[in-house]
C-alpha cells in the first residue's frame, strides 16, 4: 500500500500523486495541480483551521473521540492527581519529569522572579474602578515587554528562559494586583516562603495579618486546577501564541495576544459566562426552559462542547469531583443543583447528544471559583495563569522548529477586480451600503 493520494484533476484530466505523512498531505503539494502554466495552482479553504494541522508538536496529545489527553505523553489524570503545577510546567517545557534536584531549582527560579517592577503598580492606578481584570492583565503582560529589552533576544537560549520563567513567576502577581486594584485593596507583595498558589491566594485576600495561612484543601485544589488548565495544544489562544510569536516578537507582548484570544467567551471566557447563565436560571425547576432556548437556537449552552472532544472532557471529569472536596471546606454552592440538572437533562437530549456535547473544562470550575471566594471577572484570569506554561512551550517549539515561518495564511478574494478611481463628485449614491 502505497503511502500517497492519487488525484485526477477532472478539469485537465492530469494525475498527480501526493505524499501521505502522518495522516496529512501537505498543503502545499496542491500547488502543483494548475489548469495552466500561469494558474496559481490547488489550495485548501479550511475557515477556522477545522482541519488543518498548522504544525508538527510533542507536547501535548489529544484524541477526542476517546476523551483521552496527555502531556508529553502522562495522562491527565495521573499529572491532576500526583503532579503540582510548576511539575507539569517543567515537563510542558523541558519534555521530561525533572528530578528532585531539577525540580528545586526550577521552583526557585519561578519563586525569585515573582516580584514585579513598582512601576506596573503606576500603570495598574491608571485603570478605571471597575476595569475587568483581564484587560488589566492583557495590558500589562504587554508592558512588561517594556521593562525587559533583552526579551527581544528570542534565539538566545538564556534570555529566553529567563523569559519564561519570569512570565510564568509573575503572571499571578498581576493576576493579584488586578484584583486588587478593582477592590481598592493595597497590592501585596509576594511571600517566597509560600508555594505558587499559596502564594497567589495571599497576594489575593491577605489584609492585616503578617502572614497569610492559605487553607491547605483550597491552595491543593487550586493547583491542581492550574495543573488541568496548563496546555492545550493548538486551541485559540495557543495558536495566537504562535502565529504572533511567529513574527519573532518578545514573548511578553506574544502572551498578551494569547490572553486576548483567551479573553472571549467562546474560549477562556467561557466560565465565567457558565457562572452567568447558572445565575440568569436561577433554580432546577428553570433548567427545562433554558435547555429549549438552547435547542432553539436563541442562546448556547455555555461550558458545553468542544471543537476537538467529541465525548466528556477529562479534565471536566476531574473538576467534577473536585467539587465535593471543595465544598466541604466552602459549603455548597447552591447554583451545583442547576448545574447538575443542566448536565442530567443535556446528556439525555437527543439535541446534545447528536451533536456530542458534552461539558467541557468550564462547565464546573466557576463553581468552584465562586465558592472560593474570586469574582466572576477573576474566572477567565484564573485560567490564563496557568495556561501560561502551555504558552511559552508552544511559543518555543514553534521557534526551533526549523519548518516554521512567520504565519501567513491565504485567502479566496471575492471582492472587486481592478477598476479606476472616481471623483467624489462623480460617484453614483451609495445609501444602502453606507447604511450597513
Ligand atoms: N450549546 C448549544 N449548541 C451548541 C453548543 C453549545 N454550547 N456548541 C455547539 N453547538 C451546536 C452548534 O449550534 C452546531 O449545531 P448545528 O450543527 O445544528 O449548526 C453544532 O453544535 C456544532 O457546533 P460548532 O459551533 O460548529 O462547533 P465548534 O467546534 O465551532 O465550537 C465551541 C466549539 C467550544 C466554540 C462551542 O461548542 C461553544 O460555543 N461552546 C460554548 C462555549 C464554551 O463552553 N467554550 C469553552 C470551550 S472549552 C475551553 C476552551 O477551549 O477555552
Amino acid at each position: 500500500m502505497a503511502d500517497s493520494l492519487t488525484v485526477i484533476d477532472n478539469r485537465t484530466e492530469k494525475k498527480y500523486e501526493i505524499p501521505i505523512e502522518n495522516g496529512t498531505i501537505k498543503a502545499m503539494d496542491l500547488r502543483r495541480i494548475k489548469t495552466s502554466d500561469d494558474d496559481f495552482g490547488l489550495m485548501s479553504y479550511d475557515p477556522a483551521f477545522t482541519n488543518t494541522a498548522c504544525c508538527k508538536s510533542q507536547i501535548t496529545f489529544i484524541d477526542g473521540e476517546q476523551g483521552i489527553l496527555l502531556h508529553r505523553g502522562y495522562p491527565i489524570e495521573q499529572l491532576a492527581e500526583k503532579s503540582t503545577y510548576l511539575e507539569t510546567a517543567y515537563l510542558l517545557i523541558y519534555g521530561e519529569l525533572p528530578s528532585g534536584e531539577e525540580m528545586d531549582g526550577f521552583v526557585n527560579q519561578i519563586t525569585h522572579h515573582t516580584m514585579v517592577h513598582e512601576n506596573i503598580k503606576k500603570l495598574m492606578d491608571g485603570f478605571h474602578y471597575d476595569a475587568h481584570p483581564m484587560g488589566i492583565l492583557l495590558g500589562t503582560v504587554g508592558a512588561l515587554s517594556t521593562f525587559y529589552p533583552e526579551a527581544k533576544n528570542i534565539m538566545d537560549q538564556e534570555d529566553r528562559h529567563r523569559q519564561m520563567i519570569r512570565l510564568i513567576a509573575k503572571m499571578p502577581t498581576l493576576a493579584a494586583y488586578a484584583y486588587r486594584h478593582s477592590r481598592g485593596l493595597p497590592y501585596t507583595y509576594p511571600d517566597n516562603s509560600l508555594s505558587f498558589t499559596g502564594n497567589f491566594l495571599s497576594m489575593l485576600f491577605r489584609i492585616t495579618e503578617p502572614t497569610y495561612h492559605p487553607h491547605p484543601v483550597l491552595e491543593r485544589a487550586l493547583d491542581l486546577l492550574f495543573v488541568l488548565h496548563a496546555d492545550h495544544e493548538q486551541n485559540c489562544s495557543g495558536n495566537a501564541m504562535r502565529s504572533v510569536g511567529s513574527s519573532h516578537v518578545d514573548p511578553y507582548s506574544a502572551v498578551a495576544a494569547a490572553i486576548a484570544a483567551l479573553y472571549g467567551p467562546l474560549h477562556g471566557g467561557a466560565n465565567e459566562a457558565v457562572l452567568h447563565m447558572l445565575k440568569d436560571i436561577g433554580s432546577k425547576d428553570k433548567v427545562a426552559a433554558h435547555i429549549k432556548k438552547v435547542k432553539a437556537g436563541e442562546v448556547r449552552l455555555m461550558g458545553f462542547g468542544h471543537r476537538v472532544y467529541k465525548n466528556y472532557d477529562p479534565r471536566a471529569k476531574i473538576i467534577k469531583r473536585l467539587v465535593e472536596e471543595v465544598f466541604e471546606v466552602t459549603g455548597i454552592n447552591p447554583l451545583l443543583e442547576v448545574a447538575l440538572e443542566l448536565e442530567r437533562i443535556a446528556l439525555e437530549d437527543e439535541y446534545f447528544i447528536a451533536r456530542k456535547l458534552y461539558p467541557n473544562i468550564d462547565f464546573y470550575t466557576g463553581l468552584i471559583y465562586e465558592a472560593m471566594k474570586f469574582p466572576m471577572d477573576m474566572f477567565p484570569v484564573l485560567f490564563a495563569i496557568p495556561r501560561t506554561a502551555g504558552w511559552v512551550a508552544q511559543w518555543e517549539e514553534m521557534l526551533l522548529d526549523p519548518e516554521q515561518k512567520i504565519a501567513r495564511p491565504r485567502q479566496i478574494y471575492l471582492g472587486q477586480m481592478q477598476r479606476d478611481y472616481c471623483s467624489i463628485t462623480n460617484r453614483p449614491s451609495q445609501a444602502p451600503a453606507r447604511d450597513r
